[in-house]
C-alpha cells in the first residue's frame, strides 16, 4: 500500500481557548468526486473558526453543534490547485483558486483550512486574479460572500437608500460599507472611533462611534440596519430605522422583534453559503481595485493560536490571515 503522503496542519483535540490549536503533521487529504486538492498558500481567520476551536460554547446547548474530535478549522483558503478528483473537468493543476469552502456544512465535514493542503468542491472555488494575492485573496471569501448575501440576496439594495452598517471597520463589515457605497446607498458606519479614517476612505457617507454616541442620536430613518454585532443590546439599533425599514442580524441579538413589528420593521437574515461564481465577482473586483480587503494582521500557519488571540482582543479592522506557503517557497509551487 502507498504511503500517506504527510503535511503540517493546525488541528484541535479537545476544545478550549486558543492554546487548543496545534501544529502537526498529518496525512493529506484526497479529493473526492467533483472535487480538487488546492495547495493552501493563506488561509483567512473567522469568527466562527473560534466558535469550533471552543466546541460552540456560545450556543445554545440543544442546538449546539457536535464536532468530532480532532478536527482542523478554517473555511477561507486562497492558494494552487495541486491535484483533480474523479470527474472535474474545467479546471487544472497548477490554477490559482480562491474558496469559502464546504460552508456550512454538517459536523466533521468541514473545509480544513488550516493546512498545506486542502480539498475544496470546485462549485465552491473561485479563480483567483492576477492582481489580488493570496494573503488578501484569503481575506475574502465568507466575509465578503457574507456581506454580498445580505445586502442583494436578503435586503435588496436599491439605489438611494440609506443603509447602517454595525461593526462596519470588521470582516464583514468593511465589505458591505463598500459594497453598499458600490450599489448607490448612503452608508453610516458604526464603529469605535480609531476606524473613522478607514471607514470614510472606503466611502462611508456617515460615520459613528458608539464608545461615545448612542446610534439613533445620530441618525433616524435608516431604511436598513446590518448588524455584524448583535448581542443583547441589538435593540437599541430599532430607533434608528424607520417604519418599515429592515434590520438584518449577521450575528445573533436580542431586537424586541415584537414591538419592531408593531413599525412593520422586519428582519431579513441568513446563513452564508459557499458560491463560487458569486466570489469570483467579487475577487475581480477586488482585483481591479474596485473592493479593498483590508488586512488588520498577518500570522504564519503554526501561530494560528496567536491569531486566535488577536481575534479574541476585539477591535479588528478588516481581515486576519493565515500565511501558509512563503512567496517563493518551492514545495508551494
Ligand atoms: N450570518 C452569517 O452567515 C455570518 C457570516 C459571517 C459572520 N457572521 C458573524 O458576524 C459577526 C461579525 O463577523 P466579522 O468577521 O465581521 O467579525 P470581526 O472581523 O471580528 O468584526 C467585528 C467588528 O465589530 C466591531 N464592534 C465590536 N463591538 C461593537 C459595537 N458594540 N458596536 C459596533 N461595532 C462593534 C469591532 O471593532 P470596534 O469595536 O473597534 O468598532 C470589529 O471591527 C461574527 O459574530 C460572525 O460569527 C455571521
Amino acid at each position: 500500500m502507498a504511503r500517506a503522503r504527510m503535511m503540517k496542519a493546525v488541528r484541535v483535540h479537545a476544545f478550549g481557548g486558543p492554546g487548543a490549536l496545534r501544529y502537526e503533521e498529518v496525512s493529506r487529504p484526497v479529493p473526492g468526486p467533483g472535487e480538487v486538492l488546492v495547495r493552501v498558500h493563506a488561509a483567512g481567520f473567522n469568527p466562527p473558526d473560534a466558535y469550533a476551536r471552543a466546541g460552540f460554547a456560545n450556543i445554545p446547548a440543544a442546538v449546539r453543534p457536535v464536532l468530532p474530535l480532532p478536527f482542523t478549522p478554517g473555511s477561507d483558503i486562497s492558494g494552487v490547485i495541486a491535484e483533480l478528483g474523479p470527474d472535474v473537468t474545467g479546471w487544472a493543476v497548477g490554477e490559482a483558486v480562491l474558496g469559502l469552502v464546504r460552508f456550512p456544512s454538517s459536523p466533521g465535514n468541514g473545509a480544513r483550512g488550516y493546512a498545506q493542503y486542502a480539498t475544496a468542491p470546485v462549485a465552491h472555488l473561485a479563480r483567483k486574479p492576477e492582481g489580488l494575492d493570496h494573503v488578501h485573496a484569503a481575506g475574502l471569501p465568507m466575509a465578503g460572500l457574507t456581506a454580498h448575501q445580505f445586502l442583494f440576496e436578503h435586503i435588496g439594495l436599491a439605489p438611494g437608500s440609506t443603509v447602517l452598517v454595525n461593526g462596519a471597520a470588521g470582516g464583514v463589515g468593511h465589505f458591505a460599507v463598500q459594497l453598499a457605497k458600490g450599489a448607490g446607498a448612503h452608508v453610516v458606519g458604526v464603529a469605535s472611533g480609531r476606524h473613522e479614517a478607514f471607514l470614510r476612505a472606503l466611502g462611508a457617507d456617515g460615520f459613528v462611534d458608539y464608545t461615545t454616541t448612542a446610534v439613533p442620536d445620530a441618525v433616524r430613518e435608516a431604511d436598513h440596519v446590518l448588524d455584524t454585532v448583535g448581542g443583547p443590546h441589538g435593540h437599541r439599533l430599532l430607533a434608528a430605522v424607520r417604519d418599515g425599514g429592515t434590520v438584518s442580524p449577521v450575528f445573533s441579538g436580542e431586537y424586541h422583534r415584537e414591538r419592531a413589528g408593531e413599525r412593520g420593521i422586519t428582519f431579513p437574515s441568513g446563513q452564508v453559503y459557499s458560491d463560487g461564481p458569486r466570489l469570483a465577482g467579487l475577487a475581480g473586483q477586488a482585483a481591479a481595485g474596485g473592493l479593498r480587503v483590508a488586512v488588520d494582521s498577518v500570522f504564519p500557519l503554526d501561530r494560528a493560536a496567536d491569531a486566535h488571540e488577536r481575534a479574541a482582543r476585539g477591535h479588528v479592522q478588516g481581515k486576519i490571515v493565515l500565511r501558509v506557503a512563503e512567496e517563493g517557497d518551492p514545495d508551494a509551487e
